[in-house]
């Protein structure tokens, strides 16, 4: 593999592993500014602990059954999971987000499904599918991370 690649690999990893438990400590870049890692660190980290990477919890109105979109969606976004009222959350992998779907989800409407319950169609959520109040950047983070890693 040639050293650029190798250290571009690093600096992706390092973000993750440096991610602020805490949320005491000042952010390494402006609001709405973020590099392509730094987003993604910051998506993962909100979808599998329902904490960005400031250490905020992830908030919805009306408060959400679980913490995190992991513990409905699982780790790996593959979902399946039976939840009261009959509902059962969604496979979030690529195929089923886009590959299968019509019109396939992109980030913007991913990022209204996160924020308002509004489907790729048109169509309400289910209400067990929480509305998700995050700022502008965790919820394109969290969109981002969604798209490009859950395969
Ligand atoms: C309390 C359980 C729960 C949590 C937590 C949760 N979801 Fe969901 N989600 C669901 C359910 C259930 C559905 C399916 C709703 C339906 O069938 O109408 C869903 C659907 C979705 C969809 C729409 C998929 C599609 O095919 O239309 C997206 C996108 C999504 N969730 C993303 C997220 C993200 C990102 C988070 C975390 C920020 C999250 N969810 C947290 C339960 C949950």
């Amino acid at each position: 593999m040639r050293a650029k690649t190798r250290s571009v690999l690093a600096a992706a990893g390092l973000a993750v592993a440096v991610g602020c438990s805490s949320g005491s400590h000042a952010k390494p870049s402006p609001p709405g500014v973020s590099s392509t890692a730094a987003a993604i660190a910051n998506g993962q980290s909100i979808f599998q602990t329902g904490r960005d990477s400031d250490g905020s919890q992830i908030i919805a109105k009306p408060p959400a059954l679980y913490p995190k979109c992991a513990a409905c969606h699982r780790v790996d976004g593959s979902g399946g999971l039976h939840l009261p009222g009959g509902a059962v959350s969604a496979d979030l992998r690529y195929k089923a987000l886009v590959t299968e779907q019509k019109p396939p989800y992109t980030l913007a409407l991913l990022e209204r499904a996160i924020s308002t319950g509004i489907d790729n169609t048109g169509q309400p959520l289910n209400p067990v599918m929480p509305r998700w109040r995050l700022s502008k950047r965790d919820l394109h983070d969290v969109a981002y991370y969604v798209l490009t890693k859950l395969k």
